[in-house]
């Protein structure tokens, strides 16, 4: 018999014979937020997506920025919309969190969003929301960065939701 274990899987799903293995437990030795990265294209169509990568570059003018893989479902979305809007996630949305990285722009059915300026939604519940105008993209191996300027803003008291070694916790209250 004949046994294919291309993508057997270890504890917690992780995929045993992932070539990035070990370089994906060292970045993510990094505590980072959690993030939902939303836009709305000219042609209306929109796309999501659970992002860490997010961060802060420039007061002023006011940047941030964070990176795309090529290959995901919604990159062709992004790619050609000039906004995008970025939601903070705070304490007891890991369902957020799992929903927007299964199933991207579907998951915003289930949830309120309001839109600001740009048309990008912003979820409404949120620990912080900016909402972004893309001013740069560089392609970076098989990540596209985002570069957006925050033309408008939110900041809401809480605590954060925080990833770290692929498992969820909580952050200090704000
Ligand atoms: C906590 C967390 C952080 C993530 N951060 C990023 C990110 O910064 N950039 C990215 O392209 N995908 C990121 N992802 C993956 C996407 O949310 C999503 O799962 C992936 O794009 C799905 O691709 P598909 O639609 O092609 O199946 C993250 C997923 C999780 C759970």
């Amino acid at each position: 018999m004949f046994y294919f274990y291309a993508h057997r899987l270890g504890d917690k799903g992780k995929s045993v014979n992932d070539p990035h293995r070990k370089l994906k437990d060292a970045f993510g030795r990094y505590a980072t937020g959690v993030t939902v990265a939303t836009c709305r294209a000219a042609d209306g169509a929109l796309a999501a997506l659970t992002v860490n990568s997010f961060t802060s570059v420039s007061l002023d003018p006011a940047l941030v920025l964070w990176s795309i893989e090529k290959s995901a479902s919604c990159f062709d979305i992004f790619d050609r919309a000039d906004n995008y809007g970025v939601s903070i996630l705070k304490a007891g949305q890991e369902n957020v969190s799992t929903a927007f990285a299964m199933r991207g722009a579907e998951a915003l059915e289930d949830i309120e969003t309001t839109v600001w300026k740009t048309g990008a939604p912003i979820l409404v519940p949120r620990l912080a929301g900016f909402d972004c105008r893309i001013v740069d993209r560089r392609a970076a191996g098989d990540h596209v960065v985002l570069v957006g300027e925050v033309v408008e803003y939110d900041v809401q008291n809480g605590a954060p939701l925080i990833y770290f070694a692929s498992q969820y916790g909580v952050g200090p209250q704000a």
